[in-house]
């Protein structure tokens, strides 16, 4: 079982009954789903299962056709500004950062729902606006220390690695103070150094008592890191447990490497093949295509 982070932890996020249908098309099917404080919930599911549209759904970006995203106990209103504004702050699978903008300034917008002064101060430079600009700037940098791009502050976002933009949009979304972090596909892309910083990166994120949610294909990070796993297939919650229990679900595997069938496309290849080989060889003369390796060929 999980730790007693669980068990003291109280409810961030509840979404219930979620569902989401673009025309004839349920991308989402009454889903619920909670996340504690102090908890890392992974996301799993094969692709187009529905997991970025359901983060789109807790984040006001869509608004779901039926059900509730509870942040706190508070229903939140499906509009993106609020959500943060509440507490919840994300990344998205396909990098939004502002290419031409620095590190620096990238966190900077991230920081903005935090500060009291409006647009019209900062663009007029009105008298708080120095003092505001100030202490975000402090938080904006022991941000990028944290995720370890100080150095980098000025440099454009949109000459960073793909591994540093993929930090970059965390310390972004982290500006904004939430209890709640959801990450859709943090290590895409990433190579096994980068995605085991990550992995470290997450842990610490949670050690500061945000609660994490995230999406992610890589297996082996998932249930490294997370308390407890949800599995969608075609839209639907299939199966939701520990990291132990959801690798070991039959169901789960079917769901990512297809249930074999009768006359899968594999078996009547083989069967092909077979035929043309006795065609070729109607007297059993060995034609030499074992499929057997020799002993100590492991490539
Ligand atoms: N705005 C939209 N309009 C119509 N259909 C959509 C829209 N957004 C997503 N879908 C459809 O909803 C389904 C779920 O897509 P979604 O992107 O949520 O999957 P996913 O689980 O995040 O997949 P992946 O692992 O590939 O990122 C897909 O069939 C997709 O085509
Ligand atoms: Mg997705």
């Amino acid at each position: 079982m999980t730790t007693t982070r669980t068990a003291t932890g109280t409810t961030v996020l509840q979404a219930t009954g979620v569902t989401m249908r673009f025309g004839g098309l349920t991308a989402v099917r009454s889903v619920d789903l909670t996340v504690n404080t102090g908890e890392i919930v992974g996301l799993i599911g094969p692709n187009g299962a529905g997991k970025t549209t359901f983060f789109n759904c807790l984040t006001g970006l869509y608004v779901p056709t039926e059900g509730t995203v509870a942040y706190k106990g508070t229903v939140l209103p499906p509009k993106p500004h609020l959500v943060t504004q509440a507490g919840i702050a994300r990344t998205f699978q396909n990098i939004r950062l502002f290419a031409n903008m620095t590190v620096l300034e990238n966190v900077l917008v991230g920081r903005h729902t935090r500060t009291k002064e409006g647009l019209w101060s900062a663009l007029l430079r009105g008298p708080g606006f120095k003092k505001a600009e100030r202490e975000s700037e402090e938080r904006a940098m022991e941000l990028l220390e944290f995720i370890g791009l100080a150095q980098k502050r000025d440099h454009l976002a949109r000459n960073l690695p793909y591994g540093d933009q993929r930090k970059l949009e965390i310390a972004r979304a982290l500006a904004s103070d939430p209890g709640l972090l959801l990450l859709d596909e943090p290590t895409a892309g990433m190579n096994p150094q980068e995605t085991r910083t990550t992995e470290e990166l997450v842990f610490a994120i949670r050690d500061q008592g945000i609660a994490v949610l995230v999406i992610e294909h890589d297996m082996r990070f998932i249930f490294n890191l997370c308390d407890r796993v949800a599995c969608l297939v075609q839209g639907e919650k299939l199966v939701e447990g520990t990291s132990e229990t959801v690798q070991s679900d039959e169901r789960v595997v079917a769901a990512y490497l297809g249930t074999p069938f009768e006359g899968a496309p594999e078996d009547s290849a083989i069967e092909e093949v077979v035929a043309a080989e006795k065609a070729a060889h109607p007297d059993g003369t060995d034609s030499g295509t074992s499929t057997a390796r020799p002993e100590g060929d492991d490539q």
